[in-house]
């Protein structure tokens, strides 16, 4: 039908969200395991009135060139949006969307299965038993780390960052947080949270959990010389972007001891090369960028993704719109 918009979605999502788009648009779908290779990419927009990215695809200048004119609205399938030159598409007049709150507790769970994996060192241990190794029970056997009563700083203190504060103080955990900015008390009152300037939170914390966006400020805020703060039993978790840790030092750390453990559900880049330090490292734990992958939270975040979509071919505004700002 000629008046439905055309839009291009750059890899299989839950049909809840695929539903949605087939009964609203002429639907042209990726449906590689992969991501589309540039190239195809490039060509498969062109032409098209509504976009859904993932975070694997780059929206950049030359993207909406490929794309032309009639592109009225990106909807990117992720909370996260650093995939996506937002000013750019602003200067076009595209809308932008993206998935918030959709993922929030899911990705706190994630984030806490990976403190309490690396804390308690879960990973080496099921290696342990798979390679024949268990003989008896051990009193020097895989001692970790204990997390109740523990300190905790979280670095990001949005959403995902105030949902790991509520599991930690479940735990009894002391809860440190540091941000851009100190936030009001109707906040970190309840949560029993409180400010730290970087330093002094790493310098405090037995687990450091990151939940900031990643943006220029936010790259390598993790470094050697950030890790040279923390203490040498201290474990980190990173379920935010790869690139906020510095990934060489971060491998140095773990290897001399500087931090005793680190949990990452993501890298840079992805997948990470297995030729990489950290991939042979036993203090180190890595799972592939899964922090949101429930069914639940995966279907919630098509229909929004979706939503975004539709809204934007037909010239409304979004229900999940990322301000040009961001
Ligand atoms: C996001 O949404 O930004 C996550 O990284 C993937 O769900």
């Amino acid at each position: 039908m000629a008046d439905r918009p055309n839009v291009f979605v750059s890899r299989i999502i839950p049909e809840d969200g695929l539903a949605a788009i087939r009964a609203a648009c002429e639907l042209d779908l990726w449906d590689g395991d992969l991501p589309p290779p540039r190239e195809q990419l490039l060509h498969r927009v062109a032409g098209c009135d509504g976009v859904l990215t993932l975070l694997t695809d780059r929206v950049d200048d030359e993207f909406l060139d490929a794309a032309g004119r009639k592109l009225r609205v990106v909807s990117n399938y992720a909370v996260g949006f650093d995939n996506i030159d937002v000013a750019a598409c602003a200067r076009r007049g595209i809308a932008v969307g993206n998935t918030p709150g959709a993922l929030t507790e899911t990705t706190a769970d994630l984030a806490w299965a990976l403190l309490m994996a690396a804390a308690r060192r879960l990973p080496e241990g099921d290696r342990y038993v798979r390679a024949g190794n268990w003989k008896t029970w051990g009193p020097l056997l895989l001692l970790g780390h204990d997390v109740h009563g523990a300190t905790i700083g979280i670095v990001g203190f949005g959403r995902i960052g105030q949902a790991v504060a509520r599991r930690a103080q479940g735990f009894g955990m002391r809860i440190l947080y540091h941000d851009v900015a100190e936030l009001p008390e109707s906040i970190t009152l309840e949560l029993d949270a409180s400010y730290r300037p970087l330093e002094g939170l790493l310098a405090e914390s037995d687990f450091v959990s990151l939940h900031v966006n990643l943006s220029p400020v936010t790259r390598h805020l993790i470094n050697a010389n950030s890790l040279a703060w923390m203490k040498p039993t201290a474990v980190l978790v990173n379920t935010s972007r790869g690139p906020v840790v510095d990934q060489v030092a971060l491998a140095e750390a773990l290897r001399d001891g500087v931090i005793a453990a680190a949990a990452l559900d993501v890298t840079d880049p992805e997948p990470i090369p297995m030729d990489d330090p950290l991939v042979g490292m036993d203090n180190c734990l890595i799972v592939p960028h899964i922090a949101s992958a429930s069914r639940a939270t995966r279907a919630k975040m098509a229909e929004m993704a979706a939503a975004n979509l539709i809204a934007g071919v037909r010239g409304e505004p979004l229900p999940t719109p990322v301000q040009p700002s961001a």
